[in-house]
């Protein structure tokens, strides 16, 4: 089986395995001559959809693997008959990582601390504490599940809402209500037509005064300019791993907003990325060569 992966390391790991023959393509350099042997595409991470559109050429193409655990812009891509399958927790520790920075950062008012440390200016007033504030995570699958076993040590309350209400999970429809008791949201839902915009005006005028949002799910899931209202006027504060759109344009308002705290979609993008994505690549490897279920299949039937 031919098989295309973006890293040396997973090269290694894939030539490991006698029946596999590895083209490493980065998404940057030229595609390798075997574009019409490819049988499992293991796509570039963070390359755009350049990498993706590929795809179309590649005439045996049975799998294609994404490295992200989103696959909103890759979905529509994906030839008929190819399975795809995503990176479901390979970005966990990271991302719910920079969720608790954030929540942190913005609550202990860290953002004004660099902005005072660059005038020498002393200045210490009375901050948000993360102990006893009531936490909602908007989305409890892998990222969320990750996000509130960070949580634990911090004396918050943690509730949780799904899609599918189950034990200890709030299903959307009570969405909200939990929302009008949240002081801090964290949002780790999927894009998807359902999620798209479904952080508006409503969801937001249902919050509390100086509640926190922070978004570690993907820009369009909140409308920016109905957040852009409420963070201007004072009322909220956020922080925002993702914005819509991707990068922000140096002129957009958000920027200037001291209660807004931004990092350039960086969740995933750690050291603690490319280990994970090999042991994710290295147990799909050896699942089709035994022919068990692939992992994280989101569409097709491989
Ligand atoms: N910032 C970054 O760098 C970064 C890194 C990794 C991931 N992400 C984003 O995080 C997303 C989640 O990743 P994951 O691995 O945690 O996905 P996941 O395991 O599939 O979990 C998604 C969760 O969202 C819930 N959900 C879906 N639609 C919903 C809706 N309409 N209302 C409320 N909840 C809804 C699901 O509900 P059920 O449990 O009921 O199905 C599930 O709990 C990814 O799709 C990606 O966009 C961002």
């Amino acid at each position: 089986m031919r098989v295309w992966v973006p890293y040396v390391e997973m090269a290694d790991l894939a030539r490991a395995r006698p029946d596999v023959e590895v083209d490493v393509y980065d998404g940057v350099s030229g595609p390798p001559q075997s574009l019409d042997q490819v049988e499992l595409y293991v796509l570039p991470y963070l390359q755009g959809r350049g990498p993706a559109r590929l795809m179309a050429a590649m005439p045996r193409l049975r799998v294609a693997q994404t490295l992200t655990a989103g696959v909103d812009d890759v979905l529509p891509l994906v030839p008929d008959g190819v399975t795809l399958c995503n990176a479901r927790g390979v970005h966990d520790a990271s991302t719910a990582e920079l969720a608790v920075a954030l929540v942190l950062a913005s609550l202990r008012g860290i953002p004004d601390f660099v902005r005072d440390g660059a005038l020498g200016r002393w200045h210490g007033d009375r901050r948000d504490s993360l102990a006893d504030r009531r936490v909602l995570l908007v989305g409890y699958g892998s990222v969320g599940a990750a996000v509130e076993r960070r949580l634990e040590g911090f004396e918050c309350d943690v509730r949780r809402v799904a899609r599918r209400a189950r034990d200890g999970v709030h299903g959307f429809a009570d969405l909200p209500h939990l929302l009008t008791e949240a002081d801090v949201v964290v949002l780790t839902v999927p894009m998807t037509e359902e999620t798209r915009g479904m952080v508006d005006a409503r969801f937001l005028a249902a919050l509390p005064d100086d509640a926190l949002l922070v978004n570690v799910a993907r820009g369009p899931v909140v409308r920016t300019d109905d957040l852009l209202a409420e963070v201007t006027s004072g009322r909220l504060r956020a922080a925002l791993d993702v914005t819509d759109p991707e990068p922000l344009p140096e002129q957009n308002p958000l920027w200037s907003c001291p209660n807004v705290l931004i990092s350039p979609h960086v969740g995933g993008n750690t050291s603690a990325f490319l280990p994970r994505a090999c042991r994710l690549i290295e147990e799909q490897l050896r699942r089709i060569s035994v022919g068990e279920p692939l992992l994280n299949v989101v569409s097709g039937a491989y």
